[in-house]
């Protein structure tokens, strides 16, 4: 279950399915719960595919995707830190950013009108985040994660920074509620 904070609120934070998603959706940014029982985790990307056809398919129907796959990252995979690190700046896409987590952690920062949320998503969260919202992702300390993504195009799928810094300002939370050490400059996001 994701959880949701503001954190120029008195790191206000919101739990529950049906309030995240009120909060979230009054932002304009979708969020569901989704099945997870439809695959076992080992399942290669193509049984992943498979299994959530209904749910790709409806996907793609609601916002105009054309393909979707199965981005798998962990701490072992080659370039982790310069691939990844592309996305844990302030940025926007030419399309929407939907993903449905399967395994893994991660935050997204959300900077929508200046009020910066944080949506810290595990599996089982989907996530529809529409093109131009400016926001930035990291993971969580396994670095893992693994996910269905959906693209209306993917040459669009590329990050327009917006150079405000402001994601230098935020500690992701995910470390745990005892982690008190500075940003790790391999901080990174998908
Ligand atoms: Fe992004």
């Amino acid at each position: 279950m994701a959880v949701l904070r503001f954190p120029a609120e008195d790191n206000r934070r919101i739990d529950g399915e049906a309030e995240i998603r009120a909060e979230l959706g009054a932002m304009g940014i979708d969020y569901e719960r989704w099945s997870l029982d439809r695959v076992p985790q080992d399942c290669s990307a193509d049984e992943v595919l498979a299994a959530y056809a209904v749910e790709i398919d409806d996907m793609k129907q609601r916002g105009g995707y054309v393909t979707a796959d199965v981005i798998d990252v962990n701490a072992s995979t080659p370039n982790l830190d310069a691939m990844l690190a592309r996305f844990d700046k302030e940025h926007t896409h030419d399309e929407d950013e939907v993903r449905f987590i399967l395994a893994g952690r991660g935050i997204f920062f959300l900077n929508i009108g200046g009020r910066v949320a944080s949506v810290e998503v595990d599996p089982g969260d989907m996530l529809r985040v529409p093109r131009g919202t400016t926001h930035w992702f990291t993971l969580c300390e396994d670095r893992r994660i693994r996910a269905i993504r959906w693209f209306q195009d993917t040459a669009g799928w590329t990050p327009h920074y917006t150079g405000s810094g402001l994601d230098k300002g935020y500690q992701p939370l995910c470390f745990g509620p005892q982690y008190l050490g500075p940003r790790v400059t391999t901080s990174i996001g998908v």
